[in-house]
């Protein structure tokens, strides 16, 4: 696989994360490069696996277990204290598109039970309007995309299959489901009617709209900095 050009900046951007993280913690851990930059962070840091991690796809919970990490499938009443996470798009409010790797709903899913959600970023993610840089990624049950993907159509959506194959499938998520990448007709100013009118539609699982979600993000920066934004 050709090396990552960003993959400095994100291991700047992980590590400088991952330093606020201490032993005893609850974790829950993203997906992605990025995510997996602070995952091998964290196990450095924790080499007795002094943490305790969720993981949100199969490919990071490959990765921390296979670093030593103490990793465990969601509980009942589970709380994590922070969740650690890459994406695609940031906002100057620290509103996010995510689901570029796939995993958008379990990552939406461990946020919300997280007291405090902390992103971490190359400098190309961040963008002051989202759907300028990423596609929007919706997860959607099989047998509706056909009729899904034609109401966004029909809304002015691009839309693309994601994986697609010669038989009209796409890749299918952890959760069985594929994926719908969205362009907007035009950059989203409103994430949160867009994050509701897309939830609205029968046979959408979730979208990679991460409104209000973010509390702080670490931006790797191309002079070895590490810019910290906190919401307002
Ligand atoms: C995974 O589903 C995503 O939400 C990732 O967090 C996002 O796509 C960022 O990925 P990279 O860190 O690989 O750029």
């Amino acid at each position: 696989m050709a090396e990552d050009p960003l993959a400095a900046e994100k291991e700047l951007a992980a590590r400088a994360a991952v330093r606020h993280v201490r032993a005893g913690q609850r974790l829950a851990l993203g997906t992605g490069t990025t995510a997996a930059h602070a995952v091998r962070a964290l196990a450095e840091r924790f080499p007795s696996g002094d943490v305790e991690t969720v993981a949100s796809s199969e490919a990071t919970e490959t990765l921390a277990r296979a670093l030593g990490l103490h990793v465990r499938p969601l509980a009942a009443g589970d709380r994590f204290d922070v969740m650690l996470d890459g994406a695609d798009e940031v906002t100057p409010r620290l509103d996010l598109t995510k689901g570029g790797g796939g995993a958008l709903f379990r990552e939406k899913f461990l946020a919300r039970l997280s007291d405090e959600v902390v992103i971490l970023v190359d400098h190309t993610k961040l963008v002051p309007e989202l759907g300028t840089r990423s596609a929007i990624p919706v997860e959607v049950v099989p047998f509706a995309r056909p009729v899904v993907a034609h109401l966004l159509e029909a809304r002015r959506f691009g839309v693309r299959l994601r994986g697609a194959s010669a038989d009209g499938r796409g890749t299918r998520t952890d959760n069985g489901n594929e994926i719908l990448d969205l362009r907007p007709p035009t950059p989203v100013s409103d994430p949160a009617a867009l994050e509701r009118e897309l939830r609205a539609m029968p046979g959408v699982v979730d979208t990679g709209l991460f409104v209000g979600i973010a509390r702080r993000v670490y931006v790797g920066l191309p002079d070895g900095t590490v810019q910290e934004v906190v919401r307002p």
